[in-house]
């Protein structure tokens, strides 16, 4: 926990590096595959761009970078950090289920909701690289071309949006929670902020102090 003075707020770590790496890395790839998606999905779009083997060149490529890069995050970085967030989100208490049916519970390090966001995308980053590979493979060998992949693909291109506007505006236009801005950027949260959203996790931290 950083130190206090009378001028700064106290604040809290809330994400290492190795966190933020992979948020940002993970969100850029995803946010570039979104781009280059659309524009193949879309046959306007397609012809307006006019240069569709390019754009699907750059959508595959996009896809081999960002699977190699998370990679290497998962070897070279703190998997110890990515393990703890992991076990946190798979673990639903009391208080989760009381937060999910609407009532006030105190929460961890994420609540309840961003637990099912973090579930979700790692479910769905799969689920995009196993049909996007078998859509690249299929066009090679046609033993491979499956009806329903690309549907697939497009199903989870479609819910990923609705997931990711949600996202975006807790993160940066909600009053009450766009402050968590600063925790996946810097690192750092304001300490009090911290308290009212992630009062276990604050008290947790503390103790361990
Ligand atoms: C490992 C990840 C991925 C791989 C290997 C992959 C691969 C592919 C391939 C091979 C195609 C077919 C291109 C064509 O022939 O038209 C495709 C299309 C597409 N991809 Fe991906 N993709 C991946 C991730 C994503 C992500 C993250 C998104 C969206 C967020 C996305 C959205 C789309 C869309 C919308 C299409 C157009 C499908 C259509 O024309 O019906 N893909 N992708
Ligand atoms: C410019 C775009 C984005 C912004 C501004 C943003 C912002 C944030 C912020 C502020 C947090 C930390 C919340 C906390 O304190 O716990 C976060 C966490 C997270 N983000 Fe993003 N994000 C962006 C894009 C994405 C994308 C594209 C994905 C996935 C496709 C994603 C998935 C997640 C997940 C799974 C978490 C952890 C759980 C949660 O807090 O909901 N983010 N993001």
């Amino acid at each position: 926990m950083a130190g206090r003075s009378a001028a700064a707020p106290a604040r809290i770590h809330r994400f290492t590096l190795t966190e933020r790496l992979l948020h940002w890395t993970h969100a850029s790839g995803f946010l570039l595959m979104l781009a280059t998606g659309l524009i193949l999905y879309l046959p306007s779009l397609s012809t307006w761009i006019s240069r569709r083997n390019l754009v699907k060149n750059v959508h595959i490529w996009t896809a081999v970078a960002w699977a190699v890069a998370i990679a290497c995050i998962f070897v070279l970085g703190n998997r110890r950090a990515l393990l703890a967030d992991w076990r946190d989100a798979e673990t639903f208490d009391r208080d989760d289920r009381r937060w999910l049916t609407g009532r006030r519970a105190r929460q961890g390090k994420f609540n309840a909701g961003q637990k099912l966001n973090v579930i979700v995308t790692v479910a769905f980053a799969l689920l995009f690289a196993l049909s996007g590979f078998f859509l690249w493979l299929g066009e090679r060998d046609h033993t491979f071309l499956f009806d329903g992949t690309g549907t697939l693909h497009d199903t989870l291109t479609f819910v990923s949006v609705a997931v990711l506007v949600g996202h975006l505006y807790l993160a940066v236009i909600h009053p009450s929670t766009r402050h968590a801005l600063r925790g996946i950027t810097t690192g750092d949260v304001d300490e009090a902020w911290a308290a009212r959203h992630h009062a276990k996790w604050v008290e947790a931290e503390r103790a361990s102090e």
